[in-house]
């Protein structure tokens, strides 16, 4: 195959400057605390930072030209907010139309609580953006979309996790039959340090952790590429790279706005986190 390459984004987030904004010392104090560094900024509206950040994305993708465009979530702050999706998606048009663009649901997309999907969030995400879970194909490659919100808590939605599952393990055995490398995208990384560590807010929970990255190994997926932490993080599982990338939009660590350069060769995946206005002057396979 000859080798190509994609960029990832993650977060774009649109809202969510406003939604820290005006904070006091206390909320951005208790905030560290936890490990996330809210930046003490004025009280604002809208989503100007958010338009500015994901415009600069979508130039930076025209200017290089990858195969496709990946956002791997939280394209909004707050998922029943029209105009939020709305100036998402105005934006993403910008994108050149010989780019495909694939959308990756958030938990602040497919979610109203940020959490747990119903099958009312879920219709309103998928009349947006598209189906929640899907498998595309590029030179050669195999690219598996999942749906991260029903991994984590598929209880309000019956049905879709036992449909995902089904559905993932057939993209991957037919990926394995084609050949060629198996990339997966989800909004939530699978987890940040270690496969067995406890579920929190951040990972796939362990009872469907643990039987998606089987079947990911299995298949000899070389990377599962996610968002979410707003910050960038590279683990792995065997010889798969478990990669989260900082955001689009609000960082909430030291990492950047910014966007990823994944490059696909036959035998590796290559890739690198550039902040805006960093960007290299051309791709090199
Ligand atoms: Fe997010």
């Amino acid at each position: 195959m000859n080798p190509f390459f994609f960029i990832q984004l993650a977060d774009p987030q649109f809202g969510m400057f406003a939604r820290w904004g005006g904070v006091s010392d206390e909320v951005i104090e208790a905030q560290l605390s936890r490990g996330f560094k809210i930046r003490k900024a004025p009280s604002i509206t809208g989503f100007e930072d958010e338009t500015r950040l994901f415009t600069e994305a979508i130039s930076e993708a025209n200017r290089l030209k990858p195969a496709f465009v990946v956002v791997c979530g939280d394209m909004v702050n707050n998922p029943v907010s029209e105009d939020e999706r709305a100036e998402v998606l105005r934006v993403a048009r910008k994108l050149h139309p010989n780019i495909p663009i694939h959308w990756v649901p958030g938990n602040h997309d497919a979610a109203t609580d940020f959490v747990n999907a119903t099958p009312e969030s879920l219709r309103i995400y998928r009349q947006a953006f598209g189906p929640d879970y899907f498998a595309f194909q590029h030179g050669g490659a195999s690219f598996l979309v999942l749906d991260s919100i029903t991994i984590e808590n598929p209880t309000p939605v019956p049905g879709e996790w036992e449909a995902q599952l089904a559905f993932v393990e057939t993209e991957l055995a037919a990926a394995r039959f084609r050949g060629g490398p198996v990339i997966a995208f989800s909004h939530h990384p699978a987890f940040l340090k270690t496969p067995d560590e406890p579920n929190d807010y951040w990972n796939w929970p362990l009872e469907r952790r643990e039987p998606l990255l089987r079947m990911l190994r299995d298949a000899n997926a070389s990377a599962v590429f996610s968002g979410h932490w707003h910050r960038n993080n590279y683990s792995s599982y065997g010889e798969m790279q478990v990669v989260a990338s900082g955001p689009v939009g609000y960082p909430l660590g030291d990492d950047p706005s910014g966007y990823r350069i994944v490059k696909v060769h036959a035998d590796r995946v290559e890739h690198d986190y550039y902040a805006f206005g960093d960007g290299p002057a051309k791709v090199e396979l």
